[in-house]
């Protein structure tokens, strides 16, 4: 699984690694140095593609439209793509070392630790999420064209919440630009299951308008701490997806607006054309009211999940890449009490 070991480290290329991180659907993610001249060191996340995809073109050939596309990014919202190559046969990706945790397993923890988020952090995440694909959805091409990125894959775990509040979109590695789109192999399915449109369980055409969908099914959860389709089984989860209507946010958070129940209802909307145009719009009818601050948001993610952080401070010289790692975050409210647990469970 892991690269030959070749000189005193595990090597990638021209990149040390130091820590894995994770393992994901597609690559496995490594805390990786590189080195050069006058001291010069600079820690990055590498992403390598699983050994058992690296025979399967289509794969290689998506790792490489991820770096192409994100490559061309260059948002607060969206994690900076610095390099890519193939080493021993495996492709690779260096991106900005991102020091925090993805939402997915934030919401973890949040579930875990019986509490709820206070509204101002739920609009702060809502609004880099929304803020990085409408950033990706507008992205130009060298000739000034649209390149009509579509992210395809938004769901928890491709957004990551930085020590210092950042929020980052991450891993367009099945995002296609619309132009490329008869590139894609046709009836792959992709993505994970509980937050696709349902044009995608359909395996219809896709716009920009299935980013929003999962984006919505990812702030409604960040706000509910329920996955509103998600059942036991793929097949049921798709079910509910394209025919299932979520109960309003607002009968498991009564302390959402109107409003923001509302924009989420439209952004859940089974048609494209009766979701928002824009993430923009989707931005500015949802956010009604105070959003947290990057370093409230960096203080509840340190306070909460202080236990997977760790691995960031263990190595030598400690924190990642400029611009990402911690200042002293100013403190922050304590989440709000949690609503009764029965709550919390799926819809049925
Ligand atoms: N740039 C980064 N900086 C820091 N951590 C990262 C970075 N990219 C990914 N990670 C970590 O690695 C984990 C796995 O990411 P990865 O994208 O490989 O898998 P996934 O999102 O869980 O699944 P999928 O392959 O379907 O996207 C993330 O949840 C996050 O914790
Ligand atoms: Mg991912």
């Amino acid at each position: 699984m892991v690269p030959e070991r070749k000189d005193n480290g595990l090597r990638v290329g021209p990149y040390e690694l130091l820590t894995r991180l994770a393992t994901g659907g597609m690559g496995e993610v490594f805390i990786a140095r590189r080195t050069g001249a006058g001291a010069f060191e600079k820690k990055v996340a590498l992403k390598l593609l699983l050994p058992h995809l690296v025979p399967d073109q289509e794969f290689v050939h998506r790792f490489f439209d991820e770096a192409r596309l994100a490559a061309r990014m260059n948002h607060p919202n969206v994690v900076q793509i610095f390099d890519v190559g193939e080493s021993d046969g495996r492709p690779y990706l260096a991106m900005a070392l991102v020091e925090g945790i993805s939402l997915g397993r934030f919401l973890k923890v949040v579930r875990a630790k019986n509490v709820q988020l206070p509204l101002p952090i739920v609009r702060l995440i809502a609004t880099g999420l929304l803020e990085g694909l409408a950033h990706a959805h507008t992205l130009k091409g060298t000739r000034g064209e649209e390149l009509g990125v579509i992210h395809r894959d938004v769901t928890p775990s491709n957004l990551l919440l930085s020590t210092a509040g950042s929020v980052m979109l991450n891993d367009f590695g099945i995002a296609k630009a619309a132009i490329n789109e008869h590139e894609t192999r046709p009836g792959r399915m992709r993505g994970k299951y509980a937050y696709l449109a349902p044009e995608q369980a359909h395996r219809g055409r896709l716009t920009l308008r299935a980013d929003l969908f999962s984006a919505a099914v990812t702030i409604y959860e960040t706000l509910t701490l329920v996955s509103p389709f998600l059942h036991p089984g793929d097949v049921q989860t798709m079910e509910a997806i394209v025919k299932q209507v979520p109960a309003s946010a607002r009968t498991l958070r009564p302390d959402a607006s109107e409003q923001m129940a509302k924009a989420l209802e439209r952004g859940l909307s089974k048609k494209p054309e009766d979701r928002f145009g824009s993430a923009r719009q989707f931005r500015e009818a949802l956010v009604d009211g105070p959003v947290a601050t990057a370093p409230e948001l960096g203080e509840l993610v340190q306070q909460l999940c202080g236990d997977q952080l760790r691995v960031f401070h263990r190595l030598e010289g400690g924190s990642a890449s400029p611009g990402v790692a911690a200042p002293r975050p100013a403190p922050v409210s304590p989440a709000v009490a949690p609503p009764p647990r029965s709550r919390w469970k799926p819809l049925a």
